[in-house]
């Protein structure tokens, strides 16, 4: 029941050929980030909240990094793969000390650094932390501009595992290329593995189109687009965003190096549930790291749920490393696809309309994955919204789902048993383009 031969449209014989190039392209040479890497990352849920008399158990405090830590240790966050508790912008004093180095704030993190990634570390997990390529950060604490090396020492010091760089204050683009690739080899040079993760195409992107192959030399991850919010028009915004730039990002991604749409939101406020759904499933299809900003002491049990769904995870985490993209846009319905290690896609239609009921989206299986992906025939497992075995399409079937407004339906598409054989034999069922 092989289908005919595939005519290739062109739009999708020129993903096929950036696809190929990836595996070309160098990545940061730390042996880190070789999947995408997931936590948890104080921003979008604690901002820069300093008065801990006022909110004591909002504020950013060692205290709040501590209460994370025990909770995703003990209620199943570790098990899952987040792993990184991260302190973004606000921990420290307004000043360096008599030496040049860097402090915390005294008051909210009386410990220090060094005892808090202790605490991290004896829960099973690792510390994350933030400076700035320029004169300040983002929130006009010090920035690191002339102290790379000895901030990265005092990082490396203290155990820190992974470093966000922000790019504000910076007065060139020389002084931002310079400083993001000068702090990759500082923190290289303090022989510590730490984790890079850079805001540089971000901060580059009005000026001049950022070169992937470069940035992906001297970062784990990369932000190209603004800070995320607590909503359904930042979640559009940053999708519609990535796909009509898709051509360069793809690319670029892949193990040790990825593009970072920033944090997953799920959890708290402004998302209804489909939202939610959305967000974990393209996040997924995206490759992207997965940095949770919500208050894990909080969360409902659904939003737990599907940030512990570990197919869908698995999905975020696949070995080959490709990230997902847009394959059409119709209708109101987005579909994309991500292909998978072991002959598997991954597949989501997103209902784009924000009025009505659920709508019917059909799927002719054989546009998928270049005509291959279901040939000559598939098992479809949908894993979002809710968990259900599809069974067995062939390449010529449709496939027929309903998908609430802003909701979205997440597919795995396996090739059957007898396919998975032949291709660990090294020998593959049809020819891979
Ligand atoms: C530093 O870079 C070298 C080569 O570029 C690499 O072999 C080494 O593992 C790196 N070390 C760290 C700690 O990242
Ligand atoms: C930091 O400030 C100094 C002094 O004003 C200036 O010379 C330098 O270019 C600034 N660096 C950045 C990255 O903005
Ligand atoms: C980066 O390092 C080079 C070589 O040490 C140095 O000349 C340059 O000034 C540094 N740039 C910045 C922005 O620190
Ligand atoms: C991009 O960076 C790479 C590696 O640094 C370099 O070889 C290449 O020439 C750059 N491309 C452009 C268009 O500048």
């Amino acid at each position: 029941m092989a289908g005919p031969p595939v005519a290739l449209p062109p739009v999708l014989l020129v993903v096929v050929v950036v696809v190929v190039l990836v595996s070309g392209v160098e990545a940061l040479s730390n042996g880190l980030a070789l999947t995408p890497p997931m936590g948890w990352l104080h921003w979008e849920r604690f901002l820069c909240h300093t008065d801990c008399g006022d909110e004591p158990l909002a504020c950013v405090s060692e205290q709040l990094f501590m209460q994370m830590a025990d909770i995703m240790a003990s209620e199943g966050w570790k098990d899952a793969g987040y792993q990184y508790i991260c302190i973004d912008d606000c921990w420290m004093a307004p000043t360096r000390d008599e030496d040049g180095r860097l402090r915390a704030d005294p008051v909210r993190f009386p410990s220090g650094i060094r005892r808090l990634a202790n605490y991290v570390h004896s829960k099973g997990l690792k510390l994350g932390i933030y400076e700035d390529v320029g004169n300040h950060t983002c929130a006009g604490y010090p920035g690191s501009f002339g102290a790379y090396e000895l901030d990265a020492q005092t990082f490396a010091d203290w155990g820190v595992d992974l470093l966000k760089f922000d790019g504000c204050y910076c007065d060139s683009l020389e002084h931002l290329a310079e400083g993001y690739r000068n702090m990759s080899l500082a923190l290289n040079g303090t022989g510590r593995s730490i984790v890079y993760s850079c805001e540089w195409p971000l901060y580059l992107r009005p000026f001049q189109q950022p070169n992937y192959t470069e940035i992906r030399q001297y970062c784990n991850h990369w932000r190209n687009f603004g800070d995320i919010f607590d909503s359904w028009d930042s979640i559009k915004s940053i999708l519609d965003w990535t796909a009509s730039n898709q051509d360069s990002l793809v690319s670029a991604a892949g193990p040790g190096g990825w593009n970072d749409p920033d944090m997953l939101v799920i959890g708290n406020f402004g998302l209804s549930w489909d939202q939610q759904v959305t967000q974990m499933a393209l996040w997924a299809i995206m490759a992207a790291p997965l940095f949770m900003s919500n208050d894990l002491r909080q969360i409902s049990p659904q939003a737990k749920a599907l940030l512990q769904n570990r197919e869908v995870i698995a999905i975020n985490q696949d070995p080959l490393g490709k990230q997902g993209y847009r394959l059409s846009k119709e209708d109101n319905f987005d579909l994309w696809e991500r292909p998978l290690s072991n002959l598997t896609w991954a597949v989501a239609m997103v209902n784009r309309q924000e009025i009505g009921g659920p709508q019917r989206y059909s799927l002719p299986l054989s546009v998928l994955g270049n005509g291959l992906a279901c040939d000559p025939a598939c098992l479809i497992t949908r894993l979002l919204p809710t968990r259900a075995e599809l069974g067995l399409f062939s390449w010529v079937d449709i496939l027929s789902q309903r998908v609430n407004p802003t909701g979205t339906v997440l597919l795995r598409l396996e090739a059957p048993a007898q396919s998975r054989r032949a291709l660990s034999g090294g020998r593959l069922p049809r020819p891979i383009l």
